[in-house]
């Protein structure tokens, strides 16, 4: 079924705008309690819906939604419903218009490209302190080099001041609070799942209390920092907890294909919500031996349109079949993986994007290893100049490396850690954009370019566009 109204091509980015990005404050009365379950957020290319678990609506009373601490933010100051549960560049630009850059999430403790010598007195001014929250949708993380690390900070080059070599500014998107059922590492760097910093490994045999207890970890940890609050309360803790993992969030129309659980497919969150076969588990359907069932690695990471393969009844139906065909199967030759390649001792390994993201329908990395895929590298194939760069030195072999992120290796302090990130769920994309840890792909477009040239795919462009259309679909 089509939404005609939606269904007008030249509206689309004013409609997002519109409705994506601030349907709550402009369109709900101003003391809204909840949001009907599966209340549709437009998005370019369709409407994105969340599915409470039981079917009930979300309560905007609960924790999440309230400031917790003292600059007025609350865990939706950073993930809203309506941009996938995380936030957008496009919604951060509509916000800065219509707050004037004065939304509790402008705040120069993480908000602005820096905390320390910077102006927020004018408008103009904001603008400048904000821009990676307006045109790239980061956050900054500042984390300290750990004691033991096996190397050394040598320079710190970050246009925006904040270049302490103890304590590294990186600049993150936040993560999607929500589909977290399928997580096997909490955040980009898995910090919130590891003994370091005194949380848990997610593992088989301890799931999904050990991702409960980080989430909950994870919560204290964001009110402390991103609300500059206090130590947040046992009970509120659960609370939030609770309500995050009941959540399941997925492009449920598109405006071409229309609804993405029409004619037999299965996208949409409500499936998502009620995936039963399989029942995710950390391991599930690992390529590479760690399937702790022994069960073998099947290609096929989605079936969810499946149906249309033989009988899209539409161009757009067709594409989108198409792209999830090339998800499960285009060859990909892997190489230079650090985390893969190196810890297999395989040179190459031949794969697709299935490698990676080889949890069923959900398509994140059903095992907690984070990978060094090359998108912090200074020479990506994507623009990073508006990121700091680090000089890291080994301390025992004064090997140099440059990065925009060394990521993992903050948290471990190993030098084989440099770059790593956890591979994210791939449900719900379309609502939030830019991609990457980094926002430096500002479309799925670019996605692909990314990873056309850094694995030499050899994607055509018809072969790019029906994967683009199979992303925007989940
Ligand atoms: C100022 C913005 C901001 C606020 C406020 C905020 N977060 Fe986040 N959140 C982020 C960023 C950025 C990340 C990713 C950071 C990283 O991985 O280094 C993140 C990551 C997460 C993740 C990890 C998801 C995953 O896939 O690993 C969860 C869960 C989460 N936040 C929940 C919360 C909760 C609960 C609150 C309120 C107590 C909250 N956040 C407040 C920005 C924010
Ligand atoms: C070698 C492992 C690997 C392969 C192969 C791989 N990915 Fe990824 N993917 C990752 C990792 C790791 C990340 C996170 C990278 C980052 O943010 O720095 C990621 C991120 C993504 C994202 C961004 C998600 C977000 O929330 O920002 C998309 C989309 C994506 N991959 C799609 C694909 C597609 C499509 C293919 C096949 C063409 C593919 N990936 C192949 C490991 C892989």
């Amino acid at each position: 079924m089509k939404i005609p109204f939606l269904n007008l091509h030249n509206v689309r980015p004013a409609l997002a705008i519109l409705f994506g990005t601030c349907l709550i404050p402009a369109f709900a009365p101003a003391a809204a309690q909840s949001l009907p379950n599966l209340f549709p957020f437009p998005n370019q290319t369709g409407v994105s819906e969340t599915y409470n678990a039981n079917g009930a609506a979300i309560d905007l009373t609960g924790p999440f939604f309230q400031s917790l601490g003292t600059n007025g933010r609350s865990c939706s100051s950073c993930h809203r419903p309506s941009q996938g549960w995380t936030i957008s560049a496009a919604g951060m630009q509509a916000l800065f218009a219509m707050t004037q850059g004065l939304d509790p999430v402008f705040r120069p403790v993480d908000g602005s490209n820096c905390d320390h010598n910077i102006d927020t007195s004018t408008l103009a001014a904001r603008r400048q302190a904000y821009s990676l929250l307006i045109n790239r949708g980061l956050i900054r993380i500042a984390l300290a080099v750990p004691a033991n690390a096996e190397f050394t900070v040598v320079n710190v080059a970050n246009p925006y001041g904040c270049s302490d070599p103890f304590t590294l500014s990186m600049y993150r998107r936040p993560l999607p609070a929500t589909n977290l059922r399928f997580l096997s590492a909490v955040m980009w760097d898995a910090r919130e799942s590891s003994p370091q910093t005194g949380t848990q490994k997610i593992t088989y045999s301890t799931n999904p209390a050990d991702l409960q207890a980080d989430l909950a970890h994870q919560a204290l940890d964001a009110t402390t920092g991103h609300a500059q609050g206090a130590a947040l309360s046992v009970e509120l803790q659960r609370e939030i907890v609770n309500f995050e993992m009941r959540l399941a969030t997925a492009q449920a129309y598109d405006y071409l294909a229309g609804s993405l659980s029409g004619h037999g497919a299965t996208g949409g969150p409500k499936t998502l919500a009620q995936q039963t076969i399989p029942t995710f588990f950390v391991g599930i359907n690992d390529p590479l031996g760690g399937n702790p069932l022994g069960t073998p690695f099947t290609p096929v990471i989605f079936n969810l349109y499946d149906a249309w393969t033989n009988n899209p009844s539409s161009s757009r139906r067709a594409s989108i079949a198409r792209g999830q065909a090339l998800f499960n199967s285009k060859p990909i030759n892997i190489t230079g993986v650090a985390g893969l390649n190196d810890d297999l001792n395989m040179a190459s390994i031949s794969g697709t994007c299935g490698t990676c993201h080889d949890a069923p329908n959900a398509g994140d990395h059903s095992l907690p290893v984070p990978l060094n895929i090359g998108v912090s590298d200074v020479n990506s194939a994507l623009d990073v100049s508006y990121l700091p760069v680090f000089t890291l030195q080994n301390k025992t072999t004064l090997e140099i490396v440059t990065t925009t992120d060394p990521a993992r290796a903050m948290i471990t302090g190993l030098w084989k850690d440099i770059g790593k990130v956890k591979g994210p769920v791939l449900r719900g994309l379309a609502a939030r954009a830019p991609y990457f840890h980094n926002g430096s792909a500002t479309t799925l477009e670019d996605v692909l370019d990314f990873y056309n040239t850094r694995f030499n795919i050899g994607l055509t462009a018809q072969e790019k566009a029906d994967l683009v259309a199979f992303l925007e679909s989940l």
